[in-house]
């Protein structure tokens, strides 16, 4: 079959148990049509058609990243995704990495790149390097930016495609333009069956972690990215910042620990750049995840968008004892008439309350309140699963803003249109 001409994307299952890997990286396959899919596969990537692969993060939609690659464009149309939002490039190696550096810093990144790397690769983190657009990567998967995002995830499929393909492979995540994140082969199948530019569904099973990768940067300057390569080139040995750019599987607390034990703690400030509103009053998500938000200040181009948004409004709550926290009764007679969904967290009073108040069409359990990790695998397809039942609403109640808790709430605040939690007192 040739580029184009994919009308059923096909999914290929793949054991990922089967799949290891020698001292440089190349993979073997115990089992042989685990084999076979994923060196089909690898030859899509090659001849510039897309494949959705499992990721430890989310699914994610990969096409050829290389300059001459005319696979970056059709990764747009078919996830319906707005051109000025750059893409992640994921590597099977470390020379895949160096490969997309500006020759120009190859030897001078960041400092605390070294043990981020030696700490969090492969696995679900993203720097952000300068490059070369148009003659190290595809000009079209930068968006315009002289830097690019790159990782190196750690699932074994992801992994051995890569490697397979030789290739640097962009990747979103393999979802609608604004719908929540895949994280099962079906979810990647529900948004994107009948695309003709997908040829593949590699199925590696549920991904483990569930939300993507943390993007950070400790380039100079994130805003002007040719003044950061021209403090990168003159050697500037100030004192860096570690900026993460968008919240994601590896915690603010586990980067914080890493530059510690490297004895960077002194030499590194870490700071969230969390997007932020410039005027107070907006609070409104618009229906086209295409119009990016009004007012917004981003942290990565890709945090103006709407995301992670199921069709059924989502309505977060918060166990108060505030003033003018509300009751169980008086927030559920607000929802009379509407068919509820809700998304509830294991052992906890306002949990028990709402399921005693009244019945819900679908219900799914994020697990218990301490257990993050949990939270994050199962946000996405929980959200999914209880859509699908065709609820008008779904309850969601909060998390602690620790650990990866963080960056479930940062998600959930997403999916919510940015509308605050209502607090309730039970
Ligand atoms: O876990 C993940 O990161 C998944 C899997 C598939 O690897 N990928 C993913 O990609 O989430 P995507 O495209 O959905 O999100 C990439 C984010 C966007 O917010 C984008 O704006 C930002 O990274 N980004 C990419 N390149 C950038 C750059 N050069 N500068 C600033 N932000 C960048
Ligand atoms: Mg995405």
């Amino acid at each position: 079959m040739t580029s184009g001409q994919h009308a059923q994307s096909r999914i290929l299952a793949c054991d990922s148990a089967s799949i290891s890997f020698s001292a440089d990286g190349q993979p073997s396959f115990s089992n042989e049509e685990t084999g076979q899919n994923i060196k089909r596969a690898a030859q899509e990537l090659r001849n510039s058609s897309l494949v959705a692969f499992p990721t430890e993060t989310v699914y994610g939609l990969g096409g050829s990243a290389l300059p001459d690659s005319t696979a970056i464009p059709k990764i747009y149309s078919t996830k319906g995704r707005p051109s000025d939002n750059p893409l992640i490039v994921h590597v099977a190696s470390r020379s895949q990495l160096d490969k997309l550096v500006h020759p120009a810093h190859r030897n001078s990144l960041p400092r605390c790149y070294e043990s981020l790397i030696a700490k969090f690769w492969p696995g679900p983190l993203t720097l952000l390097v300068p490059t070369i657009p148009g003659e190290l990567v595809s000009h079209r998967v930068t968006a315009g930016l002289t830097t690019v995002g790159v990782r190196m995830p750690a699932h074994p499929v992801a992994r051995a495609l890569i490697a397979t393909a030789d290739v640097p492979v962009a990747a979103p995540s393999a979802n609608t333009s604004g719908r929540p994140s895949p994280t099962t082969a079906q979810h990647v199948q529900d948004d994107l069956r009948g695309k003709p530019d997908l040829a593949y569904i590699l199925d590696g099973g549920s991904c483990q972690v569930g939300l993507e990768s943390t993007v950070v940067s400790a380039l100079p300057h994130m805003q002007d990215d040719h003044i950061a390569a021209e403090h990168m080139s003159n050697g500037h040995l100030c004192k860096e910042t570690l900026r993460i750019l968008r919240l994601g599987g590896v915690s603010p607390e586990e980067l914080q620990r890493c530059l510690q034990d490297a004895g960077l703690s002194e030499r590194v400030d870490l700071q969230i750049a969390t997007p932020h509103s410039s005027s107070s009053s907006s609070s409104a998500k618009p229906d086209d995840p295409e119009q990016p938000q009004p007012d917004f200040v981003p942290s990565t181009p890709g945090m103006k968008y709407k995301h992670y948004s199921p069709t059924a409004r989502v309505v977060l709550l918060r166990q108060s004892d505030k003033e003018h926290a509300e009751a169980v009764e008086t927030v559920l007679e607000s929802f009379s008439g509407k068919k509820l969904g809700l998304l509830y967290l294991e052992s906890s009073l306002l949990t028990e309350r709402l399921q005693n108040e009244t019945s819900y069409t679908a219900r799914v359990s994020l697990g218990s309140a301490c257990d993050y990790a949990t939270q994050a695998q199962r946000l996405f397809s929980g959200l999914r699963d209880i859509d699908a039942a065709g609820v008008d609403v779904i309850l969601v109640e909060c998390v602690k803003e620790e650990g990866l808790g963080r960056t479930v709430m940062e998600r959930l605040g997403k999916a919510a249109g940015n509308v605050q939690p209502l607090d309730v007192r039970v």
